[in-house]
């Protein structure tokens, strides 16, 4: 308890072993992606980079990732059935995976309530809403770049939602996260799940936790491999600080997190991912002050 709680505190990410999560289903999930990368996706990312003319770029490409990736929905409902290209295999084996990461994000969850006073329960009752959490994974391949200084893998960005459960490739490496203002690596480790921290867990937390900048560097040699399942409030759940965490004195200088719909937050994050967040945080916190001071007056 007493490292996640420093994982949480100061670095936003901790890398898991002994999850409980079957070896052999992950080496099936493993499998059967990068089958699925080669059958459908490869011959698709090569014809993009052709089309885009990302192979000989000169100049720092700010617009685009070197990434192939396509999304599952598990919760509310699951879309698995209606990915197309999927052999139906992978489709049972991801809604499997799914379900194991969806438990152990839960359990996660109720660790960070214990190391942070919290009733047990309190944020997966936060993230519920009306139809309980969103949670989805996104499968990604990052192909061998040739430029890997001009065109990143995946831009530096928080993630926006809550809890977030990363089974990367166990060979090839790329991801970073920012400690302190430098680029540390996370390197591979076979059969561990790299958790991270949403906006939404710095939000509830009234800032104690923090979601932390991250990115991924393409490799010139070798195709990385990485499924990022993300655990997130309902679109209708409201999200606020968590009023046991929040200081007075804090309260009285105004350093509150904001108040808002979850679905809100998202509209925003679309089109400012890849900026800091805390421009994110003011903006909510200005709707919500609109909110508060009731109707404007007109004529
Ligand atoms: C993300 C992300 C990291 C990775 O999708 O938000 O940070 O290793 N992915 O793919
Ligand atoms: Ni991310």
């Amino acid at each position: 308890m007493e490292i996640i709680k420093d994982a949480c505190e100061n670095w936003g990410f901790f890398e898991l072993i002994n999850h409980g999560i079957s070896h052999e289903l992950m080496d099936t999930v493993e499998r059967l992606t990068k089958e699925h990368y080669q059958k459908c996706m490869e011959q698709r990312f090569k014809e993009l980079v052709a089309t885009k003319g990302l192979e000989g770029v000169q100049t720092e490409v700010n617009d685009l990732d070197w990434e192939s990736t396509f999304f599952l929905r598990h919760l509310p409902q699951s879309n698995i059935s209606e990915i197309p290209d999927l052999q139906d295999e992978y489709r049972k084996v991801m809604k499997e995976f799914a379900l194991r990461l969806e438990k152990l994000a839960e359990e996660l969850l109720d660790l960070l309530c214990e190391n942070l006073g919290l009733e047990k329960g309190y944020l997966k009752k936060a993230f519920h809403g009306s139809k309980g959490p969103n949670f989805g994974t996104k499968v990604s391949n990052y192909p061998p770049c040739p430029k890997p200084d001009l065109i990143k893998g995946l831009r530096a960005h928080t993630d926006a939602g809550g809890i977030i459960l990363l089974f990367q490739d166990d060979k090839v490496s790329g991801l970073q996260l920012l400690k302190d203002d430098q680029w540390i690596d996370v390197p591979p480790m076979r059969h561990s799940i790299v958790i991270n921290l949403g906006d939404q867990i710095e939000v509830i937390t009234n800032g104690k936790y923090k979601s932390v900048m991250h990115r991924v560097i393409a490799q010139t040699n070798g195709n990385r491999m990485s499924i990022a399942s993300f655990y997130n409030p309902g679109s209708d759940a409201v999200i606020y600080p968590a009023p046991t965490l929040v200081e007075k004195e804090a309260d009285e200088n105004n350093n509150l997190y904001p108040k808002f719909v979850f679905e809100d937050y998202m509209k925003l994050y679309a089109g400012l991912k890849f900026q800091a967040k805390e421009p994110r945080f003011e903006a909510m916190k200005a709707i919500e002050s609109n909110v508060n001071v009731g109707p404007i007056a007109t004529a």
